[in-house]
């Protein structure tokens, strides 16, 4: 079979893409997440949108050389086994084997930000780099690291888990995995929000005020926005924030050396309001001769990079 089916579970959509071996996007899709009785139902619901969208293309699975899926936690990739994947409710979710179930498609499931990371690799900023460090900056910080062009999955599902890495020792937000001060509670979208309202609390006179008042909500976005405007508090926790994503890649780059450090996710629509002062820290902290060589770029696929990165890991498999 020439075509791969493509799987990126998030917390609110399923994002789904029939690719070819050469990287054409033949089809993409996506449906919003099943979340009831802790994401029971998503297999069921990722085979019939894949069957459905087969026979609209006069396919069947026998054509399919394979699929890849994305989860958005630990993942025991020999077994295709989610440990822990705490924004959709699954705790030791054997994911391959129910997918299997009601699919005959041979099927791989990975880490979702590992997956965005091979991507990228493939058909995105990364394309000509065998070495590199992607960060999502989305509801969560997801990472994925390439080294000699093959994915880090680790010894038991946590390699490339850069949310993780902790920024301020033994203080902090309490993150997601129990522990205080990991990078995620401060550069994820959710983070930046976080510390926003923070400000507000504080009293400190900032134009996200006014925009909290207005909306009755705060986003990232907000912050960049007023940022942008000449508001001082907002720039000051994207300062903060890059200084932590700054130093945070200086430190995991001394085990990698790569060529590419590429930030995707949605946060990381703020383009160079983001990216410059990440360069700045970045430079700042890292060895010289590891910053010479190391170019901190924008993602290229933006929601396609987990697909895309799904499809090519059936693909390196099977060659
Ligand atoms: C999870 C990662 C995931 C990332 C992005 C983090 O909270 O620990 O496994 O890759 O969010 O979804
Ligand atoms: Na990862
Ligand atoms: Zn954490």
């Amino acid at each position: 079979g020439t075509y791969i089916v493509g799987v990126d579970i998030g917390g609110t959509a399923i994002k789904f893409a029939l690719i070819k071996e050469n990287g054409y996007i033949l089809k993409k899709w996506e449906t919003p997440t099943a979340r009831k009785d802790n994401g029971s139902y998503i297999p069921e619901q990722i085979a019939h949108s894949v069957e459905e969208k087969l026979s609209e293309f006069d396919l069947n699975e026998e054509q399919i050389l394979g699929m890849g899926a994305g989860a958005p936690g630990y993942v025991d990739v020999k077994n295709g086994i989610v440990y822990e994947a705490i924004n959709l409710g699954w705790e030791n979710f054997y994911l391959k084997q129910k997918l299997e179930e009601h699919l005959n498609i041979d099927t791989y499931v990975l880490n979702d930000a590992n997956l965005a990371a091979l991507g990228e690799n493939w058909l995105g900023a990364g394309r000509d780099s065998n070495d590199l460090i992607a960060v999502t900056l989305g509801t969560g910080v997801g990472g994925g690291i390439i080294v000699n062009g093959e994915i880090i999955n680790g010894v038991n599902g946590t390699g490339g888990e850069i949310g993780h890495i902790t920024s301020t020792p033994n203080e902090g937000p309490r993150c997601n995995c129990g522990r205080l001060g990991c990078i995620e509670t401060y550069a994820s979208a959710t983070g930046i929000t976080r510390q926003a309202l923070q400000a507000l609390e504080k009293q400190v006179s900032t134009s996200l005020a006014n925009i909290h008042k207005e909306k009755g909500r705060l986003s990232s976005k907000d912050v960049f926005k007023e940022a942008a405007k000449g508001d001082q508090t907002s720039q000051m926790i994207i300062d903060y924030t890059a200084d932590l994503l700054g130093k945070m890649l200086a430190d995991l780059a001394v085990s990698v050396n790569p060529s590419k450090i590429i930030i995707g996710g949605g946060v990381s629509k703020a383009g160079e309001q983001l990216l410059q002062p990440i360069r700045k820290s970045f430079q700042s902290y890292a060895l010289g001769r590891i910053a010479d060589v190391c170019q901190i770029v924008e993602a290229e696929l933006d929601n396609d990079a987990g697909v895309a990165g799904a499809a090519y890991y059936v693909k390196q498999r099977k060659q």
